[in-house]
């Protein structure tokens, strides 16, 4: 479709726009609004951009027409959480879990092992089978983190790939000390702070820190976030995934966009998730891979907390690129509605990348939309494990399936 086209898609049985009232506080226009859908409606796509919505019976004329026949329409999901590049499998490290052994970090040593030892040939292969791989699922925006590397070459290579497939760049060169600093964790900071940073800043968005134990303590994570603030780049945190912990504290206090995983959390770090634009951003992929208990969606919701729902596709903790998976898993697991957790995966992973152009249709936003089909947004938690994501547009051009 040229820019100078417009498309009307029309016969939605149900199109999921998030551009309602925000809940509480003030309506906020740089923001997606709360969840909204409407029945047998119509969307008009013009210049990549959504341009009209509203009843199907009152939709304005367009160069082409599309009868989707009852189907629903969503926002593209925003995984605003994933590891994609990476060489090597940890299948064996997934059947020892799931025979009784713990999910430690220590596992992420393996596929570094594997990362550096690859080209980039096959490093890029890889990536852009996962990012294939997403799309053909419905996610038209995801964020994608170095953090496999760990050496100055080796994650300035990671965050150069991650650029040649999504704006959403994550330099995550603390994601653990690598065994040629066991001996001096601080002069492994001292490089990520350092020259690894000024190599990896100018092609990337984010910084992010694992806080965990096992990989970087609250003093390191606060440090490595205030050097890629001082870079330019915005701050999001690994906080609180094996245990409880002050992930979320260091994120709240760096004023980090997002703090990631949340499932061990004190009453004072939801409170903090709360009080703070913070979102909670829950991977529950993570949890069915290592068999954890899931995050408690339920208490940040009813707290106030922002949640978003991401996959945290990666080769170890939880190697699935689908976002109608954590939806269902969320639905089933976590305690959220239907409306919450598709709201979570699109709107709310936008508010987790600081975007307002994506993660809802109101009039304005980027053509970015999937059609199910299904009649509603409930079959993606109604019928977990079914493919039915049938066509997806990205800036108003259709980028994968048909309209059936
Ligand atoms: O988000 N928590 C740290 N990093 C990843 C796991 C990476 C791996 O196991 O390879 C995560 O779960
Ligand atoms: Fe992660």
């Amino acid at each position: 479709m040229s820019d100078a086209e417009s498309t009307l898609i029309t016969g939605i049985g149900e199109l999921v726009s998030n551009d309602g009232e925000p809940s509480g506080g003030q309506p906020d226009s740089s923001q997606p609004g709360s969840f909204a859908a409407m029945t047998d409606a119509a969307l008009v796509i013009a210049g990549g951009k959504v341009a009209w919505t509203g009843p199907a019976s009152r939709a304005p004329a367009a160069d082409t027409v599309v009868d989707v026949a009852g189907r629903a329409v969503l926002p593209g999901f925003a995984d605003s959480h994933a590891h994609l590049v990476f060489a090597g499998e940890r299948s064996a490290e997934f059947a020892a879990r799931m025979a009784g052994r713990p999910y430690r970090a220590g596992g992420i040593l393996g596929t570094v092992e594997a990362t550096r030892a690859a080209p980039d040939s096959a490093l890029r292969a890889n990536l852009r089978r996962l990012a294939a791989e997403m799309l053909r699922q419905g996610t038209t925006t995801f964020e994608c983190k170095s953090g496999y590397g760990l050496t100055v070459p080796d994650e300035a290579r990671g965050v150069a790939l991650a650029a040649e497939v999504t704006p959403e760049v994550t330099y995550l060169g603390a994601h653990v000390v690598p065994p040629e600093f066991a001996a001096d964790p601080a002069g492994y900071v001292d490089l990520v702070c350092g020259p690894m940073l000024d190599a990896c800043a100018p092609a990337a968005r984010w910084v992010d820190v694992f806080c965990e134990d096992g990989a970087f303590g609250a003093d390191e994570a606060a440090a490595v976030l205030a050097a890629g603030q001082a870079a330019g780049l915005q701050a999001r945190v690994h906080a609180n995934q094996l245990g409880p912990g002050p992930g979320v504290r260091v994120a709240a206090e760096a004023g980090a966009a997002s703090a990631d995983h949340c499932t061990f959390l004190t009453d004072d770090d939801v409170d903090a998730l709360a009080s703070t634009p913070v979102v909670a951003t829950l991977l529950p992929g993570v949890e069915f891979s290592c068999r954890q208990p899931f995050p408690q969606a339920r208490r940040l919701l009813d707290a106030g907390a922002v949640v978003a729902l991401a996959t945290d596709c990666n080769p170890g903790s939880s190697f699935t690129s689908s976002m109608p998976f954590c939806i269902a898993l969320a639905v089933r697991e976590m305690g959220m509605t239907t409306e919450e957790a598709v709201w979570a995966a699109t709107a709310g992973g936008a508010r987790a990348l600081r975007r307002t152009d994506i993660g809802h249709l109101g009039v304005g936003a980027r053509a970015d939309l999937i059609l199910l089909d299904a009649p509603s947004h409930t079959y993606l938690a109604y019928r977990p494990g079914v493919p039915q994501i049938a066509a997806v547009w990205q800036a108003g051009n259709l980028v994968a399936g048909a309209v059936p």
